[in-house]
């Protein structure tokens, strides 16, 4: 429910609803968007990143918060492990339960591999449960893969590795008609048409949705197709260390129960890294829209076992996170709300930017807005920009709220705010990973028979990526490491195990001058109060 004061500052924006409705607000210019970007981008806060000292990225700069969690003492200091008798065996070892991993479980079990899954929490909890507005994919007439590319490639400011882009976009029709087959319902018209529409920086309506829900509907069928196989998914149990064999390449991982904290062995041909993102670690004290575990474990997993990142000092921070009411503070309000025609209102009233510029862009332009220009409305949690959700029945006629966007009207009900009727409050939060574990077009990492994939692989999306390219980037390249890692798992014979990488990791720690008490993977974020 609004405060007395928030009603009032409402006023402006209702009264100038129907002319703002009707405004085209034109695009800013390439050099407007550098210097916008360069000013006030968190990717662009000098004193938030340092260089590691230590590892295959040596050198390079990452976000402070993650730098402590590299360079962090392994979760197996001071214990013993017994590699010799591993609890279990597999071929296909995919750490990870969300839209990455499960589809990579699928082809590789397809492809006759004996696959296990491990995950932290259960099957399913994960940042893909939680995607909102759709998916990409040139299926249409008047686009193509060749389209899809430019606007992904020049999204990401042409930082991405271009053969992993081609491999995105090419492959996303078949990505859709595989979930398609799989049982997911996309939005359709009454003679059988996909629903498309726009997302920020696309210059084809090819956002494949089920409502705001899309990615609740396509977990649901990927975990329905895990458990049809009976494929094994051992949950509430995370992997805190891969295994190598003496020829160096990854052969299993250390793992952990999250309940009895038993250490468990399990040994693999190829291993499949499938964790996914890291709003959870709260890059410079921003709220999230990600899942619970979305605590960028795989980076660490990857790195100690000796895999080179890339792109990892760039965030992406969704504009509109809801701003209010404070028990939602954070949560994704999804763009498809602005593809549907919402604009983004100061608190005069003025419609200050193209509400689908990309993200970098439009984040950086709220946050100018609310700082140096000092046009934000003052929340409880701080300060916010109107969303003028009305403008959405407007423009399509009553009832397309409901129809489109079931879940953010019912999000917002429950404090008593009505989208249909009052505009919402947003300010940008910490969304996802833009770069990741350097990988190949096989999804192979630096390291011999550890595939990555999902947000925790780098290389798609360059230094920003677009609504939609997540959903389809999990299905793609969970497709291609379930493919590769089975098919190579075939001629893959596993030597004796160590951890003598973890050893020298630490060494190289202590040669460093490194001293921390801290520990990881982080597994979970500490919410508990310290005071
Ligand atoms: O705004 C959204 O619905 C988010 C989509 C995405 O991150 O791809």
């Amino acid at each position: 429910m609004y405060t007395e004061e928030m009603l009032d500052l409402m006023k402006v924006v209702e009264a100038k609803r129907e002319a703002n409705a009707a405004l085209e607000p034109t695009r800013m210019t390439a050099d407007e968007k550098e210097a916008l970007l360069a000013q006030y981008h968190p990717d662009h806060k000098v004193e938030e990143f340092r260089e590691l000292l230590i590892g295959p990225n040596k050198g390079g700069k990452v976000p402070n918060e993650l730098a402590d969690m590299l360079e962090a003492n392994s979760r197996l200091c001071g214990k013993d492990i017994d590699l010799s008798n591993p609890d279990y065996e597999t071929d296909v070892l995919i750490i990870g339960a969300g839209g990455a991993g499960t589809s990579a479980a699928i082809e590789a079990d397809k492809n006759g591999a004996r696959v296990m899954i491990v995950t932290k929490l259960r099957m399913g909890d994960a940042n893909t449960m939680m995607a909102e507005g759709g998916i990409q994919a040139a299926d249409k007439e008047n686009d193509s893969p060749a389209i899809h590319y430019v606007d992904a490639f020049g999204g990401g400011h042409f930082a991405a590795k271009p053969e992993l882009v081609a491999k995105l976009v090419t492959k996303a029709p078949e990505a859709i008609q595989w979930l398609s087959e799989l049982g997911v319902e996309f939005d359709k018209t009454e003679d059988g048409t996909m629903v498309t529409t726009h997302g920020g920086g696309t210059s084809r309506k090819r956002m494949h949705a089920c409502k705001d829900y899309s990615g609740a509907e396509i977990m649901r069928t990927l975990r329905d197709e895990v458990l049809n196989r009976q494929i094994p998914v051992v949950d509430f149990t995370s992997a805190i260390e891969i295994i190598k064999d003496d020829k160096g390449a990854a052969a299993g991982a250390v793992l952990m129960n999250m309940e009895t904290k038993e250490i468990l062995v399990a040994k693999a041909k190829t291993v499949i890294i499938a964790t996914g993102g890291a709003g959870r670690v709260h890059y410079q004290g921003f709220p999230t829209s990600n899942h619970y575990g979305a605590t960028a474990d795989g980076l660490v997993l990857a790195y100690r076992a000796g895999a080179k990142l890339r792109d990892v000092d760039t965030l992406q921070y969704h504009p509109t996170g809801a701003a209010f009411p404070e028990q939602i503070f954070g949560a994704l309000v999804t763009e498809k709300v602005r593809s549907l025609g919402a604009k983004l209102v100061n608190i005069d009233g003025e419609v200050f930017m193209n509400p689908l510029e990309t993200r970098d862009v439009t984040a950086s332009s709220i946050i100018r807005e609310c700082s140096t220009r000092g046009k934000g409305i003052p929340t409880p949690e701080g300060v916010g920009i109107w969303l003028d959700t009305p403008m959405i029945e407007l423009k399509n006629g009553e009832g397309t709220i409901m129809k489109r966007i079931p879940a953010m009207y019912r999000m917002f009900a429950k404090y008593g705010i009505d989208i249909r009727k009052q505009p919402i409050l947003v300010y940008p939060t910490l969304h996802y990973q833009n770069g990741g574990v350097d990988v190949t077009t096989d999804s192979m990492s630096t390291v011999e028979n550890l595939y990555v994939a999902g947000e925790a692989a780098g290389g798609v999306h360059g230094r920003n990526r677009l609504m939609g390219n997540s959903l389809l980037d999990v299905i793609v390249f969970g497709r291609n490491a379930g493919q590769f890692a089975s098919e190579k798992a075939k001629s893959v014979t596993v030597g004796s195990l160590t951890l003598s990488h973890v050893d020298a990791f630490a060494k190289e720690m202590a040669a460093a001058g490194i001293q921390t008490d801290k520990v990881s993977p982080m597994l979970l974020p500490d919410y508990a109060r310290k005071n």
